[in-house]
């Protein structure tokens, strides 16, 4: 007969107060963001259907949102803008008195002492092409690098004055944190934090994002988005963002980028947040209904996975339900 074991890992899974003591990681609510869209010119807020639970906010009702999860204990709100306008520059995005730029002034007022207020700077909510920079004048559906970084800069000035403590930089176009960091530092926004989106894939899990924001987008953002593809891109994009200045270095998609977010995490002096996207949150929502996995299960544990891959904070459509099951 064989010797019987020695070691026995399962000593410590015994009960939950082993089992509770021995966990390695833990969630809580401090440390997630929540998402949030607001749309201008509508009077409810109105659902997403590849979206359950997330909603197009107006102005007040986001400012309830921002404050039920100030109450639940969420760190954190990151804003989008949904404009009624659109044009080839996307004018709304730095307009004062824009969607995004009026909902963050109101954010701030209700909820920027308990909750960190953070804004999505990106273009892609505001152009008529859906293009999170400004086209090539040659008109072959190409990016301008350089000309949306002056677009950036202007939007970046819009955000600071509204209020906004932290602008997550998603657009992925090169140079875009220096820039915006030259242009907080020259107008008197030292105090003004960046996150960047460093390791940004051209996802499929943006889907229902794209109807989040009623996105116009034609052709894809593979030419300035990450290969899916690519691993060590994703640490010399962060590497890039730390150089120029970012106070927080963002990994994103999450679940399908555990191991981009477990190496910035691994080098990273300044905190490393992961975004768990729409499509992400849309799947776990789609198997629930289908009666397929626990939600509620699903949920920490696709929160807890990002955490233990080495994410300090986690942006999540979820957060303000985890935070209630967790505090
Ligand atoms: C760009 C932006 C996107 C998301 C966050 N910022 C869309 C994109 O890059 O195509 C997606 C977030 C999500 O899917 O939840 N402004």
């Amino acid at each position: 007969m064989n010797r019987p074991p020695v070691i026995r890992p399962r000593r410590l899974r015994r009960t939950p107060a082993l089992r509770r003591l021995a966990a390695e990681t833990r969630l809580h609510p401090a440390e997630l963001i929540l998402p949030a869209f607001v749309r201008e010119g509508i009077d409810e807020p109105r659902p997403i259907s590849s979206m359950p639970g997330t909603v197009q906010h107006t102005i007040d009702s986001l400012r309830r949102a921002a404050a039920e999860a100030a109450e639940a204990g969420v760190g954190g709100i990151m804003l989008f803008g949904v404009p009624e306008q659109r044009d080839a520059r996307g004018s709304a995005a730095d307009d004062p008195d824009g969607i995004l730029n009026l909902a963050t002034r109101a954010v701030v007022e209700e909820a920027g002492d308990a909750l960190v207020v953070q804004t999505d700077l990106c273009l892609d909510e505001f152009t008529d092409h859906g293009h999170c920079g400004v086209l090539d004048p040659d008109g072959d559906g190409g990016i301008d690098n350089d000309a949306s970084l002056e677009r950036y800069r202007s939007m970046t000035l819009a955000q600071a004055a509204a209020g906004s403590a932290v602008l997550g930089l998603s657009g992925m176009m090169d140079g875009q944190v220096a820039a915006v960091r030259e242009a907080l530092d020259e107008a008197g926004y030292e105090e003004t934090a960046i996150l960047g989106y460093s390791a940004k894939y051209a996802s499929a899990f943006y889907g229902p994002f794209r109807e989040a924001v009623d996105s116009q987008l034609q052709g894809d953002r593979r030419s300035y988005q990450q290969d899916p593809a690519n691993r060590r891109e994703g640490v010399r994009e962060a590497e890039l963002d730390l150089a120029e200045g970012a106070d927080v270095l963002m990994v994103k998609p999450a679940m399908s980028y555990l191991d981009v977010l477990a190496d910035v995490a691994a080098f990273s002096p300044v905190p490393v947040w992961a975004y768990q996207v729409s499509g992400e949150a849309a799947m776990i929502e789609a198997a629930a209904a289908n009666g397929w996995i626990d939600r509620r299960r699903a949920i920490e544990e696709s929160v807890l996975g990002i955490k233990r891959a080495g994410a300090d904070a986690v942006l999540s459509y979820f957060a303000v339900e985890l935070a209630g099951w967790i505090r």
